[in-house]
């Protein structure tokens, strides 16, 4: 597989297709969530180096938007829904062609009611509804997704498969207890993906970021800056959307199982790794100054 190297940059309206640059057996990607933040960044990026992209979304405006933008194909979907996905591929599968790349990037994260990690309160949405949707999006998808195509692509001798986690999956979301939690099971799943169907031809990557600029850090689409929006608190190393995506091209064209495109969660995750108590005293220290509880 040989993907198109060079920086991001945002593809000329229906120029894709008839320059091929992407000499790859990629020739059809699902991007879910690919109407805004990564998931967009990730669909441009495919569709300048020649990929066909189906651009999965719930929300019909933002998918319609993407796609146009790149000559892809929209489809609105829920991935929570395991029927939805299912007719999702089996339509791609049937219109398109076969996938050859699916990124289950659609995320959900609401944070802690009240600072507590396990309150019965409602924030955003009600607790348990909070977790229970943080686990369909977050993790139950990525099952949906596997479910449906691994036996399509161990078929036809591989495929690859792009699970987009967080570093809280790894390490953890301050003031998030369902998305870190669910993160971690997402990462888990991953692994368990490559260590059972590796041998079979699927390749899996986990993708797992610090802060990216996009509305989930509450940084609209398009901001002119990449700085502020995480709550005037100061976050190491804020990314862009078309970094990351670059990232994770550049992960697929290695074969890399963890794509890192923050270098320093590596030297976290090693630290944690070393001494896990260490580490939760310097995440508790860490919580207490971004809770203004310590300065
Ligand atoms: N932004 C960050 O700081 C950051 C850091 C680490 C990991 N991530 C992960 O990156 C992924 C992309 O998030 P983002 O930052 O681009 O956020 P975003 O909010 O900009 O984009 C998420 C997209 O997913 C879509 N989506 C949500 N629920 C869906 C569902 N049920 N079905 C289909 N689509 C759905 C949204 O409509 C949106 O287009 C998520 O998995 C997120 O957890 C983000």
């Amino acid at each position: 597989m040989l993907l198109h190297g060079g920086p991001a940059q945002l593809p000329e309206p229906d120029c894709r297709r008839s320059e091929k640059r992407m000499t790859v057996d990629i020739n059809t990607a699902v991007v879910t969530g690919g109407g805004h933040g990564i998931g967009r960044a990730l669909c441009r990026r495919l569709a300048r180096d020649g990929v066909t992209v189906v651009v999965a979304e719930l929300e019909p405006d933002a998918a319609a938007s993407v796609a146009a933008d790149i000559g892809g194909i929209a489809q609105v979907v829920d991935v929570g829904d395991e029927a939805a996905v299912q007719a999702l591929v089996e339509s791609v599968e049937r219109d398109v062609g076969p996938i050859d790349l699916f990124v289950s990037n659609a995320g959900v994260g609401y944070g802690d009611a009240n600072g507590n990690a396990a309150s019965r309160e409602g924030g955003m949405i009600p607790c348990d509804d909070r977790w229970q949707a943080c686990w369909n999006v977050n993790v139950m998808a990525h099952v949906y997704a596997a479910r449906a195509l691994l036996p399509r692509m161990i078929a036809r001798g591989g495929g690859y498969l792009v699970n987009v986690a967080s570093a809280a999956g790894l390490l953890s979301q301050i003031g998030d207890a369902a998305y870190s939690a669910t993160k971690h099971a997402a990462v888990g799943f991953a692994e368990s993906l490559a260590i059972t169907h590796g041998e079979q031809g699927i390749r899996v990557s986990v993708v797992c970021p610090q802060a990216v600029a996009t509305r989930m850090i509450g940084i609209e689409d398009d901001a002119e800056s990449v700085d502020g929006g995480f709550g005037g608190n100061d976050v190491d190393g804020i990314l862009s959307p078309d970094q990351v995506a670059d990232d994770v091209v550049a992960g697929i064209h290695a074969g890399r199982f963890l794509v890192l495109p923050h270098p320093q969660v590596h030297t976290y995750f090693q630290r944690k790794a070393a001494d896990h108590d260490r580490w939760i005293a310097g995440m508790q220290r860490f919580r207490r100054k971004l809770t203004g509880e310590e300065r």
